[in-house]
């Protein structure tokens, strides 16, 4: 699979990773319904196995179950793919998931996830999300320190604005920015991204097939019998009015998608992957044969037609 520099870390990574979020598990407020974890271990091997080398992971993923599955999929693996994990987002006894990026909560989080990740160092730490607002300096610091020490080899930061990510410039370099990216959220397109572009930090986006829904196996049934115990069946772009406006957009990504031998979700994938701010793409997968239909929107280039048919469907119906 192709690679490409990772901004500031110099690293080279494939275009698509692994993404891990739903093989977490369920039992907490972000599960995506059960899931088995010889499925996820399947899926991470399978991903490998198509020469991806890198996979994106949360402590809050299934509440540290998510960083447990990586590592049990990584054990006895020759060629280790990099393992990027994120801090910021703690939880209780009880489960209840606050945020903190005092000092010391994120050196804490930083020792829980190497335990967890059986790793001597975490390749890539972010700041999972910018909370609280007025501890992101306190936080970053703590960030640089980690790396100073060794405990992490890069450091970066998600869901970051240009403001809070210059007020984090100003303490120490970001290295790296994860930002939700697809057809159905492109706000980042304005300022983050070409500012990203214009001071190499390096770009992975997140939930490039909108978790599921371009994907072209979320019709109006599933996406309306989701179980309550899967996130995405509290969220508006999964219900209507929006669902069915989403799926007229499926609709047009499959047939551009048919012309390629490729899936809707490759060509959403791929949509992405066209803007020169973004160095990969973080997609999900929760099966083997899931990776299978994803991973070939690396080597998907869409025409500027293609291009035009989608950015007009997004214009007329925003
Ligand atoms: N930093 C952040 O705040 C943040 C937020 C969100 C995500 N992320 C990261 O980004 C990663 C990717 O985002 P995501 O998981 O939300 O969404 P995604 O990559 O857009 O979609 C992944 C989901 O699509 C479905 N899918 C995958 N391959 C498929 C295939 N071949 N055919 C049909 N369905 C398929 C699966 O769900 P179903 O089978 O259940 O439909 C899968 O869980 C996450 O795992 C996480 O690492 C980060």
């Amino acid at each position: 699979m192709e690679t490409e520099r990772f901004g500031r870390t110099g690293l080279d990574v494939t275009r698509i990773g692994f993404g891990s979020w739903a093989v977490g598990g369920s039992g907490w407020f972000g599960g995506w319904g059960s899931q088995e974890d010889e499925d996820s271990i399947g899926a991470i091997h399978r991903a490998l196995e198509n020469g991806v080398n890198w996979i994106d992971t949360a402590a809050v993923y299934g509440l540290g179950h998510s960083e447990e599955v990586v590592a049990q999929a990584l054990k006895g693996v020759s060629e280790r793919p990099y393992v990027f994990t994120k801090c910021e987002l703690v939880w209780d006894e009880e489960g209840n998931v606050g945020n903190s990026l005092k000092a010391d909560s994120v050196k804490k989080e930083c020792e829980d996830s190497l335990r967890r990740l059986n790793v001597e160092a975490i390749d890539l730490y972010q700041i999972h999300w910018p909370n609280p607002d007025e501890d992101i300096e306190e936080g970053w610091q703590a960030m640089a320190d980690l790396k100073s020490e060794g405990k992490v080899r890069h450091i970066g930061v998600s869901n970051f604005d240009v403001g809070q990510l210059k007020r984090a410039e100003a303490v120490a370099p970001v290295e790296t920015l994860q930002p939700p990216y697809s057809m159905l959220n492109w706000g980042v397109e304005e300022e983050t991204l070409p500012y990203c572009a214009e001071n190499d930090i390096g770009v992975i986006n997140y939930s490039p097939m909108f978790s599921g829904l371009l994907t072209g196996k979320m019709d109006k049934e599933r996406a309306q019998n989701l179980p309550e115990d899967d996130w995405r069946s509290r969220h508006a772009e999964f219900q209507e009015p929006r669902l069915s406006r989403n799926l007229e957009l499926v609709e047009i990504l499959e047939k551009i998608g048919a012309a390629h031998g490729s899936s809707p979700g490759e060509v959403a994938i791929a949509w992405t992957l066209r803007h020169p701010a973004v160095t990969a793409a973080i997609v999900g997968g929760r099966r083997p044969d899931q990776v299978d239909g994803v991973v070939g929107a690396a080597d998907l280039h869409l025409d500027d037609l293609e291009l035009a048919r989608i950015e007009s469907f997004l214009k007329e119906k925003p």
